[in-house]
């Protein structure tokens, strides 16, 4: 498939259908992610991996929104996003963190479904239940829950609600909206 293809397929599916994954499922989306690019080559992603079984699966659920846990629990992966929010070399505050981790995450998610996974983040934790879960030093900040898991039977990709290409990509001199 290529990258359009790949993203066309991609999506949040709110449904798993419970089967384990082992890291070697895995190990496409993480070994892409590792080669992103960032700011400095500062890499400032960071996961948490629990397997579905594992005792960190369910700590890592618990931390989820009660809306989120309900499609969550099915998920043959939890995976912790987190951001590195300084440059190792000199300790300053790296502006680009989110954004690295965000280009990094996104490879992830396509790469997955490469693999003939599904996967959905979810902003909606509780932040501080995690830190205190992994025991977070402060320069490590907890971005999302993200999902990984094979889809329920039938289940395809659904129809993409998007923002017009006009309204995202501008001229110089064009009033940006
Ligand atoms: C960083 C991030 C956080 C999100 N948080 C949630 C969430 O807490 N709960 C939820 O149901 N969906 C969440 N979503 C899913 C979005 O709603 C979804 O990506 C968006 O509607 C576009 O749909 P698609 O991913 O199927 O293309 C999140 C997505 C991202 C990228």
């Amino acid at each position: 498939m290529s990258i359009l293809q790949l993203a066309q397929k991609r999506h949040s599916p709110r449904a798993f259908n419970g089967t384990p994954l082992a890291w070697e499922d895995l190990a496409n989306g993480f070994e892409t992610a590792r080669l992103s690019s960032s700011s400095y080559n500062n890499q400032p992603w960071r996961f948490v991996v629990a397997l579905r079984g594992e005792a960190g699966f369910n700590a890592l659920l618990a931390t989820a929104n009660p809306s989120n846990r309900t499609w969550m629990k099915d998920a043959g992966a939890i995976v912790g996003v987190m951001s590195s929010k300084i440059l190792q070399k000199t300790g300053e505050k790296d502006h680009a963190a989110m954004l690295g981790v965000g280009m990094a995450v996104g490879a992830m998610e396509l790469a997955f479904v490469e693999s003939g996974l599904a996967s959905m983040q979810a902003g909606g934790f509780d932040r501080k239940a995690f830190v205190e879960l992994l025991q977070l030093p402060d320069h490590i900040s907890p971005l999302s829950l993200l999902a990984v898991g094979r889809l329920p039977d039938g289940q395809g990709h659904t129809v993409k609600d998007r923002m017009a290409m006009e309204d995202i990509a501008f001229k110089v001199g064009d009033k940006i909206r």
